[in-house]
């Protein structure tokens, strides 16, 4: 006679004493829909609780050593932070390279940036000169961290375009 009974248990020929072989694997489906229910559930809280606005990088960021991001002057776009680094004599600064439309990456041209994608123009100081872009191109504050690298801090911006230089020597 088993020790414990229940519905899904009914074989009284059974010799097993505690479960019947039947019951166990019951038993075994109800408790994989348990978990995979609780596996759905902590998936999508922990997206709740990490949002993709946790995933963008930092505000403040290194773009390297002075010695190395003036080893040439003119300007180049830095992918990973969407931002073009301009070098010119021993100073540096950084320009957002994020369209102020609806945040397209923008392209260097010979007149400035254009936007690939709806059209918008800026002149080569960021200053919106056509397309649905609302507002300039920012610059972005910089300063020597303390392993003195140069860094860059997005949430510090500015639209003068001569106070956005920073010398990295001085
Ligand atoms: S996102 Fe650049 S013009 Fe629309």
């Amino acid at each position: 006679m088993p020790k414990y009974r229940n519905s899904l248990n009914v074989d009284p020929d059974d010799k097993d004493p505690l479960i019947s072989r039947r019951s166990f694997l019951a038993l075994m489906g109800v408790g994989a829909c348990i978990l995979g229910a609780a596996q759905l559930v902590n998936v999508s809280l922990l997206g709740f609780l990490y949002p993709n606005a946790m995933k963008i990088p930092p505000s403040v960021f290194s773009i390297g050593r002075p010695e190395e991001v003036l080893a040439h002057d003119g300007k180049v776009f830095y992918p990973k932070q969407k931002v073009f680094i301009e070098t010119n004599s021993g100073k540096v600064r950084i320009q957002t390279a994020v369209c102020t439309h609806l945040g397209c990456t923008v392209n260097m041209v010979p007149t400035g940036y254009a936007c690939p994608c709806h059209g918008s123009t800026y002149d080569r100081y960021g200053r919106n000169t056509g397309g649905p872009a609302p507002r300039p191109l920012v610059y972005f504050h910089i300063f020597k961290g303390a392993s003195g690298e140069i860094m860059v801090d997005k949430a510090k911006t500015t639209l003068d375009w001569n106070a956005a230089w920073f010398s990295p020597t001085s």
